[in-house]
């Protein structure tokens, strides 16, 4: 089943917890001379037109990065994600939003190298379009999943791996701690970086108790939630579970977190976690 579509929802806060996560850890990645190999699992179309149809059903982005871009002064890492975006929009008007490849290869150097997997038979083409050098990046219609399996270890030694599925399927759950699981065994050394939501308090308490359950060491886990966890009102909010995150991360998601939760909040129970899932 492949119902989901990125588009919908392009922009908003679970977008920007998650594409300022990539962002730091690029940023980090890009300080050594070494290069370094990006797997994305789950890649989507690379960008989104924000004048699309599908964006304007319910304009999320709206309240999530077009609210961002109205603020001044925002913590350092949030500035590097709004260049970013504003980079892709120089006349400007919000009409474009970086989905996680475009993050990735706004900073990646001629030396890098990105895997990019997405299974959608509509949005493959569209991601392989905007990709079309094949020495920067490899653009695959393969299950994202099993290419943790079959891409890592990197010939680069050092490298990012982001999972990012989209859970409209329950299996995601165990898909995303089996993989994490295969990818650490072959390459401990890597970062990942695991994107879920928070549709209620419980299953995403099951999926840290899965992910603390592996014994992988140095992992951090980063969320906001935008309301209160216990209504039936779709996304509260969102989380990322990081795997030898860079160490800058902890303090920099603690100035920028109560930042976005209080920019982006939606009722008086907006809240955000930085905490050690395992510490190293
Ligand atoms: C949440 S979206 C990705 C958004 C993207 N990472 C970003 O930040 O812009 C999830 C994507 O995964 C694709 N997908 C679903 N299952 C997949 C699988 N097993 N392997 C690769 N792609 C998959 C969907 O078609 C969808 O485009």
């Amino acid at each position: 089943m492949l119902s989901y579509r990125h588009i919908y929802h392009a922009g908003n806060h679970a977008d920007i917890l998650k594409h300022l996560t990539v962002s730091q850890i690029c940023r980090h990645l890009i300080k050594k001379e070494a290069p370094f190999f990006y797997l994305d699992t789950h890649a989507g179309i690379g960008q989104y037109s924000l004048n699309s149809e599908q964006a304007q059903k319910n304009k999320e982005f709206h309240s999530g990065i077009a609210r961002l871009l109205k603020e001044e002064n925002l913590p350092e890492p949030l500035e590097g994600l709004l260049d970013i975006v504003r980079d892709m929009n120089p006349t400007d008007t919000l009409e474009y939003y970086p989905g996680s490849p475009k993050i990735v290869d706004y900073y990646v150097r001629q030396k890098d190298k990105l895997h990019l997997c997405e299974l959608h038979p509509n949005d493959y083409p569209l991601l392989a379009a905007l990709f079309p050098n094949k020495r920067k990046a490899n653009v695959v219609k393969d299950n994202g999943f099993a290419a943790v399996k079959a891409m890592l270890p990197p010939p680069q030694k050092r490298g990012f791996v982001l999972m990012d599925p989209p859970y409209e399927v329950k299996k995601d759950y165990q898909y995303v701690v089996q993989a994490l699981e295969e990818g650490y065994k072959r390459f401990p050394q890597g970062t990942y970086a695991i994107w879920y939501p928070v549709l209620n308090r419980q299953q995403a308490n099951e999926l840290l108790k899965s992910v603390k359950a592996t014994h992988i060491r140095n992992v951090l886990l980063l969320e906001l939630c935008i309301r209160n966890t216990e209504q039936e009102r779709g996304m509260a909010g969102s989380g990322m579970i990081i795997v030898n995150p860079p160490w800058t991360l902890e303090k920099e998601a603690k100035e920028f977190l109560p930042v976005l939760s209080k920019l982006l909040a939606e009722d008086n129970e907006a809240d955000f976690q930085v905490t050690w899932i395992t510490p190293e």
